[in-house]
């Protein structure tokens, strides 16, 4: 089985401590192939590469996962408790916090969404302002006239 000490992590990166080290999605991508098989499980990073050969789902369906989100694969398959609880052996670090939510400045029409924010932020004050001096330029007059 590979336990951390025998699977020897190559130091491409620190023994995961809790809270880190945080990896970008692109950093991710870039191991998957049987050399370097990586994948994301809930946000995890996992180093699967000496695990491949050892998988009892097989090393294809983790290559096919290597380098993304395999949570949902995952958990798919309906692993056992004993497999949750592998993942810890395999556990380098986490993804970046900026790569679990989507990227704002990604979001199409983000021009125009903001600009109409904007209307809609300043036109309620303004048509408020306007109906406000009519009805004091109404009540002026009527006050002048009687
Ligand atoms: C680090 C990640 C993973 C670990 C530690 C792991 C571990 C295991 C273990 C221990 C088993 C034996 C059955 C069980 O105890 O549930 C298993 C089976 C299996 N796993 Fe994984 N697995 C991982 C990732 C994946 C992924 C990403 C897939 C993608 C589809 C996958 C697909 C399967 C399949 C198809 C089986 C065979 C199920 C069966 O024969 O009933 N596993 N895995």
């Amino acid at each position: 089985m590979g336990t951390p000490a025998d699977r020897g992590y190559d130091g491409a990166g620190p023994e995961a401590p809790e809270g880190g080290p945080f990896f970008t999605l692109a950093e991710v991508e870039k191991r998957n192939t049987a050399k370097e098989t990586w994948l994301i499980i809930r946000g995890h990073v996992y180093d699967v590469t000496r695990f491949l050969g050892e998988h009892p789902g097989g090393e294809e369906v983790l290559l096919e996962q290597a380098g993304r989100d395999a949570t949902e694969s995952f958990d798919d398959v309906g692993h056992s408790v004993d497999a949750q609880e592998m993942l810890k052996e395999y556990h380098i670090g986490e993804v970046h916090p900026c790569d679990l939510k989507p990227d704002p400045s990604k979001v199409p029409n983000k021009a125009p969404s903001s600009e109409s924010s904007f209307w809609t932020v300043w036109l309620i004050p303004i048509v408020g302002a306007l109906v406000l001096g009519l009805m004091y330029r109404f009540y002026m007059m009527d006050g002048r006239s009687s």
